[in-house]
């Protein structure tokens, strides 16, 4: 197991559409969610500076999140990457992603939720839905979570959602709670 990306690989199929998990809905965005988008992550950057490289870029714009869901739509289309909103009525409350980087036949899973709705089982659950849903996919074989080893919260989650852990490897430092080393785990297609 490592943190290199490895070849390019995109199924042959996307992720469903709309996946329902109790009151809340699984989807992808939609230039629409732009503002609901915009609050969660603004509400939340302390919270998600730690372990998402990505806050680096903020403060985005409104524009901004426009232009990043018009690129995620994009993606969708083409298979290269699948980012999808976790909606309470139409308000953001997490975000995931089905992501093709770990080489073929494999989907990593990413998540975050949004800062006030933490430590209610969200992760959890939409870990599980989503895990379930991506391995209906006919060409994926597996699914994987990666995490660095300070990120206890992350690690839970995987292990709650029936994660097996499978190694741990050096990996990149970037976000400012890295340690450098990272936790794989893996679901596999039943
Ligand atoms: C990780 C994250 C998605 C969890 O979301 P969540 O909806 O609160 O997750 P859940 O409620 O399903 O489960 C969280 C578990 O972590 C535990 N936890 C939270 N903080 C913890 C900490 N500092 N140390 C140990 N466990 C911790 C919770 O107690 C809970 O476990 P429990 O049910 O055994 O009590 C959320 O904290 C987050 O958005 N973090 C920032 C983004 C991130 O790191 N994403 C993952 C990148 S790999």
């Amino acid at each position: 197991v490592s943190g290199r990306p490895q070849q390019a690989w995109r199924p042959r199929q996307a992720p469903p559409e709309r996946i329902e998990v109790g009151a809340m809905v699984i989807r992808r965005y939609t230039v629409d969610d732009a503002a609901t988008l915009h609050h969660a992550i603004t509400s939340s950057v302390e919270h998600l500076r730690p372990f998402m490289p990505w806050i680096a870029d903020e403060p985005r714009s409104l524009d901004d999140r426009r232009a990043l869901i018009a690129a995620w739509d994009a993606q969708w289309r083409d298979r290269s990457d699948f980012v999808m909103g976790v909606f309470d009525t139409d308000q953001l409350v997490a975000s995931t992603g089905l992501h093709p980087r770990r080489g073929a036949g494999v989907l990593e899973i990413g998540y975050w939720v949004r800062v006030d709705r933490i430590g209610h089982g969200i992760a959890t659950r939409v870990v599980s839905a989503i895990a379930t849903a991506a391995t209906q996919m006919s060409d994926v074989a597996s699914l994987e979570i990666h995490h660095d080893l300070a990120n206890h919260a992350s690690r839970r989650v995987a292990e709650k959602a029936g994660f097996v852990l499978v190694g741990e490897y050096d990996s990149q430092r970037s976000s400012p709670g890295d340690t450098g080393r990272s936790l794989c785990w893996e679901r596999p297609s039943p």
